[in-house]
């Protein structure tokens, strides 16, 4: 819960915790516009200082050490310029269960906690739109932070006013089965191996894919989301930065999977799956990554369904 007082001329909260999931973005032919929120968190907490300072449990794994560059931090700040306010500086301690450069949100998740947080220390001026246009322009892309900041399952539209947001609740039988490889891939290196343009026909493809799979998650349709979940926009140029991506798909369909797509930008791979398979499904993965020399564990989620989240510490 947020509980702002007033100072002499502004909102202030003293110190407040925020958390966001991890998404999974594209899910096959939503390239740049569809996600799925996970329950996996990053999680912070915020409290006035008197310069901006960031600290990571742990090593913080190749973060930026240096409070300007952090991605919270930048989001917060970004929201204060919008909103013409000033943000008071902050000390921000950082935890995260999301494994990073795996194409699991890490960024869009410290984004999302970053504008939800600096939001919220001025008293909430902005609104959710508003925050997600934000941290679309601090990401590059809509994708993730709409997930991020939304929960649930999420198409980000592009408009002229910023991106617009479709949400919609999962499937309650349907289960992700998600495979983490051990070595990473950075985001920059998988977009920069995509193509400018693509043919026609391959935008033709996805389109109707795309359209399919969003009607697929709405009705509970396993059998349409079998046919939708293919992508020719992305998957085939990032295959090469992938070894075994192929075999793991097939491995997690021909296990009882619906589909499986490349998660965001990789190396990470999501299926999904009827509830009752799910464990076979993840064994299979695993298995075929394995063989294929790029190992990694596999585990079974539930889709989450809410977005980044603040609360005031007591
Ligand atoms: N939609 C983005 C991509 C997600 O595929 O590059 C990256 O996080």
């Amino acid at each position: 819960m947020i509980a702002p007082s007033h100072g002499a001329s502004t909102f202030f909260v003293t110190e407040l915790r925020v958390r966001a999931p991890a998404t999974s973005a594209n899910l096959g032919p939503g390239f740049d516009s569809f996600a799925l929120a996970l329950p996996l968190l990053a999680e912070f907490e915020v409290r006035p200082a008197r310069t901006w300072s960031v600290e990571y449990e742990g090593d913080g794994d190749g973060l930026p050490p240096d409070a300007n560059d952090d991605l919270f931090v930048v989001a917060a700040r970004a929201v204060a310029r919008t909103a013409k306010e000033h943000l008071a500086p902050q000390h921000v301690f950082q935890r995260t269960a999301i494994p990073l450069g795996r194409g699991l949100g890490s960024s869009a998740a410290a984004i999302a906690a970053g504008v939800t947080a600096g939001n919220a220390l001025l008293g909430e001026p902005l609104d959710r739109r508003t925050l997600l246009r934000i941290a679309a322009e601090v990401e590059g892309h809509p994708d993730n932070v709409a997930a991020a900041l939304y929960g649930g399952m999420t198409v980000a539209l592009p408009t002229a006013e910023g991106p617009a947001v479709f949400r919609s609740a999962f499937p309650r039988a349907w289960r992700i089965c998600l495979l983490v490889p051990k070595k990473k891939l950075a985001t920059r290196e998988a977009r920069a191996a995509l193509p400018a343009s693509v043919p026609r026909a391959d935008a033709v493809f996805n389109l109707a894919h795309a359209s399919a799979l969003v009607a697929a998650i709405l009705r509970a349709d396993g059998a349409l989301l079998s046919i939708a979940m293919h992508d020719r926009l992305h998957e085939p140029a990032r295959a090469r930065l992938v070894p075994g991506l192929d075999d793991v798909v097939s491995a997690a369909r021909s296990a009882g999977a619906f589909g499986a797509a490349l998660s965001g930008a990789g190396p990470a791979v999501i299926a999904v799956a009827p509830a009752r398979l799910a464990a076979r499904v993840v064994a299979a993965m695993e298995e075929a990554a394995d063989d294929a020399g790029a190992p990694g564990r596999a585990r079974v989620l539930r889709v989450r369904a809410a977005g980044a989240q603040v609360r005031v510490s007591p």
